[in-house]
């Protein structure tokens, strides 16, 4: 059983740098099956996500390799159309492969990518996109059979902006003839990032980050070496945690300008920030200020991605803060395990009000999903005591060296396996 050892209470100082986004990388290595020619991504975070998504790519028949910082994707003899179960499984998210291969080779064979621990997750908006663009869709025998005969280029209007749908449509129509325009689209960076590596390809892509992107297809995409955005979400986790501990942390490879609303929260909260350039400097001391409402909300909205963070450090804070998800409907499971720390949380269907309390204590926790162990790291770290974090697997999802990053900044934080 792998573990994390956390011996908290004590305030975090020292420097970091921020790795590449993981929700940027993922979609943008599945575009990468949309040209014959080398792509090269750089910055590229080693996760256990990025490692699966490179297998589905060679399981397609592309060639790749990775050193940890540099992926290299060939796409050239990638006529694979089908996931294999084992890896859709493995990493949910493989559902935004579907555009890509769909655009390369028009048709497309996953497995239902089914509910996660965060909740049901369907796929129905990505499904009717397609649809109306002329894909044929059959469900059997637990996969999506997807085929495209003929593009119908038109405007699509998203009745929810979806993440993974929005970025399914993009990859799906870089390649079609005609002009294809997407209303009510996501706006976060990870879409502005998408679209910037595909013209980077060659591709004719307009308007991510507003509320209305157009896609004017071309005949051929070229391979290309891109850079991906800093990972906005683990800058917010170790921002966190010189709240939860109290401390002073330096992190570069940074763009504040992903992070506004949280930065806001954070001095609301009492923290001290300083923004120079890439570099963010966060200084907090004592209990938080309690914040009156935290509503997860697509993006410019709070990200439901940043919430079991900001939970987490506001669970010392002075008074009370009611949080409402209204993106996923199961996403208040680190709640429970706050509790074990000595947190005072009640959840109430998708409502969770924190009471801050003067002091948490440590206690052997379970991470059963990316951000809320994150949360729990945070938390622990704050907490008097030791505290043993089981679920590791959960969090190197979306960290690059957990254990090493808190070490840098003073942590007493240990990796063990028994
Ligand atoms: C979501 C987050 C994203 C985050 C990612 C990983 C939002 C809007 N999206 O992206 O910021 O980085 O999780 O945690 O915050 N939905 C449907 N039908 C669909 C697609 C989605 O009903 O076909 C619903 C989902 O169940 C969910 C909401 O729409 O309630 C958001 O989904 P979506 O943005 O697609 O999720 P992700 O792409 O996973």
């Amino acid at each position: 059983m792998r573990r994390l050892n956390i011996s908290g209470g004590r305030p975090l100082r020292g420097e970091l740098k921020i790795q590449g986004s993981k929700n940027s990388v993922l979609p943008i290595l599945a575009a990468t099956l949309l040209t014959e020619e080398p792509c090269e991504i750089r910055n590229c975070p080693d996760l256990t996500d990025v490692r699966a998504a490179l297998e589905i790519l060679e399981a397609l028949g592309c060639r790749v390799s990775f050193d940890g910082q540099i992926a290299r994707v060939d796409a050239g003899s990638a006529a694979g159309t089908k996931i294999p179960d084992e890896l859709m499984r493995r990493m949910r998210s493989s559902v935004m492969f579907l555009g890509a291969i769909l655009g390369r080779n028009r048709s497309a064979q996953i497995g239902h990518p089914g509910g996660c621990e965060l909740g049901a997750r369907p796929i129905d908006i990505h499904l009717r996109a397609f649809s109306r663009l002329g894909v044929s869709l059959l469900e059997n025998g637990g996969y999506i059979h997807c085929h495209l005969r003929q593009y119908l280029p038109q405007t699509i209007t998203l009745i929810f902006p979806s993440v993974g749908a929005t970025e399914n449509v993009m990859m799906l129509c870089a390649l079609m003839p005609g002009e294809t325009v997407l209303v009510n689209p996501a706006r976060e960076p990870e879409i502005v990032d998408l679209q910037n590596f595909l013209n980077c390809m060659g591709a004719d892509v307009m308007g991510a980050g507003s509320d209305c992107i157009r896609i004017r297809g071309v005949k051929k995409l070229h391979g290309c070496s891109y850079s991906v955005i800093p990972d906005r979400i683990v800058a917010a986790t170790y921002a966190c945690s010189a709240v939860s501990c109290g401390g002073e942390v330096l992190l570069s490879h940074v763009e504040p300008e992903h992070m506004r609303l949280f930065l806001a929260m954070l001095q609301d909260m009492g923290a001290q920030i300083r923004e120079e350039g890439d570099r963010l400097w966060v200084k907090a001391k004592g209990r938080p200020n309690a914040i009156p409402l935290v509503k997860t909300l697509p993006y410019p909205g709070f990200p439901t991605d940043m919430q079991p963070l900001l939970m987490a450090a506001l669970l010392k804070s002075r008074g009370s803060t009611v949080f409402h998800e209204t993106i996923f409907e199961n996403r208040f499971r680190h709640a429970g395990e706050f509790l074990r720390l000595g947190g005072d949380v009640q959840v109430e269907g998708v409502s969770a009000i924190v009471h801050g309390v003067n002091r948490l204590h440590g206690a052997d926790v379970y991470a059963s999903d990316l951000r809320g162990g994150a949360g729990l790291i945070l938390a622990a770290l704050g907490a008097d005591g030791k505290t043993r974090i089981e679920g590791v697997e959960h969090i190197e999802r979306g960290y690059v060296s957990v254990t090493e990053c808190f070490r840098k900044l003073g942590g007493d934080v240990i990796l063990t396996e028994d």
